[in-house]
């Protein structure tokens, strides 16, 4: 089978990378990619959103299922795209259709999804420029810190934590009238904030059965100890040692089941990953967020530890027949940890030749943000090497990352030398 991968990140390179193993490829195709998918498939320089240009991609390379790394193309609806074209209907798309990746594109979706099916989750009321006042008012029932979110996609930037009632309601104020995060903020959820540690857990889902993936935690902030402005993320570690079966069986049943028998009973379709990130609060779990894709840097560790043929399964989410599958997972432990370009996640410089990847050993180097030029690796993005290591338990794969890590350089490298610090 031929097969296309969405995206041109650390996610999208460790799913080429394992796609890859798999016996049942025929020839792989990354669009965009970046300088390590090439190492398994042929990139092709096309945007995941220019729907036509996959189109013409997919019927030219006669691709029979697509794997749609990020959100974007999700909540743009690329997945009804493909059912409503009579060539591209029986492509199979792993991603959810447009209503169903309102999970990840609405915080009020989510939340009422959420409420309806009794899935715990931080109390909540969302407002519009409309009712200005009643958000105000809301705000001052509230303990601080007070958590504000743009209903919308934010690339990340969406939500606020504050600590200042009357800050919060001057920002609610710039989110609501004066668009701050544009139209993604022209509803704003305003939620209980829960004091916590976190964790994301990952299904892979046809609608009706699924099969858990390895779950992980991952370092949002820049700063070591998780201090400064959030970035996509700086590295992650799987298994997390907090969450023991106890605690994942709670999550199994409290969120992971009502969560797919609440889309049955919505009678709302769903092909793909969700990633469930979850606060773990009095040793309860409540979900944060839901995302209808992978993680990333999440995959970076998830994906080494599925051992089962991963594109067997995305074969069977793809035909409805997920429930004649199981899933084995590496005992191992895998970390990453990712090199990132000075600067990030504010301003920073692309195009820095990356040196010493050939002499890295026993590690995994998954390029999140490179490109060739000139035939050499270079820097591509804010987040450019995701270094992944197994190891017997996540100290031990750190210290592997860690170790090879020395031996790679590019100008004004930055990374986390505290990657698993609280764990
Ligand atoms: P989200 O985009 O909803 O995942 O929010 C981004 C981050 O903000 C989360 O990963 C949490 O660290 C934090 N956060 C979001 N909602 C809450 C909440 N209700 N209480 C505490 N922290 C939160
Ligand atoms: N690492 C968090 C995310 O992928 O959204």
């Amino acid at each position: 089978m031929n097969v296309l991968i969405l995206g041109s990140g650390g996610r999208e390179h460790a799913l080429a990378w394992k796609i890859a193993q798999s016996k049942l490829l025929n020839q792989l195709f990354i669009s965009p990619g970046n300088a390590g998918t090439m190492q398994f498939g042929l990139n092709i320089n096309v945007n995941p959103t220019d729907f036509s240009a996959i189109k013409q991609t997919v019927l030219q390379n006669n691709i029979k299922l697509v794997v749609v790394g990020p959100e974007d193309p999700l909540v743009q609806g690329i997945h009804d795209f493909f059912l409503n074209d009579a060539k591209l209907k029986n492509v199979a798309v792993i991603g959810p259709q447009k209503y169903a990746a309102q999970l990840e594109g609405s915080k009020e979706f989510a939340k009422k999804f959420m409420i309806r099916h009794n899935i715990p989750t931080a109390a909540y009321e969302s407002f519009t420029s409309e009712n200005l006042e009643k958000g105000y008012q809301f705000l001052e029932t509230l303990n601080p810190p007070y958590v504000l979110k743009a209903d919308g996609l934010a690339a990340g930037k969406g939500v606020l934590i504050l600590n200042d009632l009357q800050e919060s309601k001057d920002e609610l104020k710039e989110m609501l009238a004066n668009q701050k995060f544009g139209i993604a903020s022209s509803k704003v959820v305003i939620e209980e904030f829960l004091d916590g540690i976190e964790l994301s857990c990952f299904i892979l889902t046809d609608g009706k059965s699924y099969v858990n993936l390895p779950n992980a935690k991952d370092y949002k902030r820049i700063g070591e100890g998780d201090v400064g402005l959030n970035t996509g993320g700086m590295g992650a570690v799987s298994p997390v040692p907090f969450a023991n079966n106890e605690f994942m069986q709670k999550i199994e049943e409290s969120i992971i089941k009502p969560t797919v028998e609440g889309l049955q009973k919505d009678n709302i379709p769903y092909k793909g990953f969700i990633f469930f990130g979850i606060i773990k609060v009095d040793n309860e779990p409540k979900v944060i967020e839901y995302n209808c894709r992978m993680g990333d840097p999440e995959t970076e560790v998830v994906i080494p530890r599925v051992k089962s043929d991963f594109l067997e399964l995305l074969i069977a989410t793809g035909k409805n027949e997920l429930h004649k599958k199981t899933i084995e997972f590496e005992e191992k432990s895998a970390c990453t940890v990712m090199l990132v370009s000075g600067g990030y996640p504010e301003e920073y410089e692309k195009g820095k030749i990356i040196n010493g990847l050939g002499s890295i050993e026993n590690s995994i180097p998954f390029h999140a943000g490179t490109t060739l030029k000139n035939n050499k690796i270079v820097t591509n993005g804010g987040r450019v090497i995701a270094v992944t290591s197994y190891g017997n338990n996540f100290k031990e794969a750190l210290h592997q990352s860690y170790q090879n890590i020395e031996k790679i350089s590019f100008e004004n490298m930055n990374f986390r030398t505290d990657i698993g610090f609280d764990l």
